[in-house]
């Protein structure tokens, strides 16, 4: 029996990260989707209840699969909920630095371990700030989000 964490911002949730889900949820006993806060990021596209909304729509069909939100520091929240370890995802070399100082402070301070799964190359070119600029500009968005997403981002845009 294992429970992990994968945790992200979701901001919206993507193809990417639907794919990374799908895979975690095979690999434990427990998958805790965790929307979480990163505090490098600019004003939210959508709410924390939206975003929840938008996980457990996606997840609904996925029996192992629970989303959470995280209010304070990721590793005490992991510790919590009794994680055994953290799920992230890899796009490119790009993500390398981040990933790699984020895992080695959660080793080091809440002895937990982060598992990387390798982004499906249909996917490593999603981000979401290329989603916003699309959306923006009017453009389709079914390569980059799920359905129910494109709608809520599209309508996000129209307003
Ligand atoms: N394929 C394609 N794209 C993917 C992907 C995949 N498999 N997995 C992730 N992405 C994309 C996302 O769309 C997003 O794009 P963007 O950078 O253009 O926005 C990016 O990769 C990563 O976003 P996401 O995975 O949602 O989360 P994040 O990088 O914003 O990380 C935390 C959030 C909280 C996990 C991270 O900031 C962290 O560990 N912080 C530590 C501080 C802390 O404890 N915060 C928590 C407070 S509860």
């Amino acid at each position: 029996m294992s429970t992990a964490m994968y945790p992200g911002t979701f901001d919206p949730p993507s193809l990417g990260h639907m794919d990374i889900i799908r895979r975690a949820s095979k690999l434990c006993s427990k998958l805790l989707v965790t929307l979480a806060h990163n505090s490098g990021k600019n004003t939210p596209l959508f709410s924390i209840n939206e975003r929840l909304s938008f996980l457990k729509l996606l997840t609904q069909d996925l029996r192992n699969v629970e989303v959470i939100h995280c209010e304070g520091l990721l590793i005490d929240f992991a510790q919590e909920k009794k994680a055994d370890f953290i799920v992230r995802s890899l796009r490119s070399i790009s993500d390398y630095d981040f990933e790699f100082e984020m895992s080695s402070a959660n080793r080091k301070i809440g002895n937990i371990e982060t598992l990387f799964l390798m982004a499906d190359p249909s996917h490593v070119h999603i981000r979401s700030s290329l989603i916003r600029e699309l959306a923006h500009s009017g453009k389709r968005l079914l390569e980059y989000v799920p359905e129910p997403i494109e709608e809520a981002v599209r309508r996000r845009f129209s307003t």
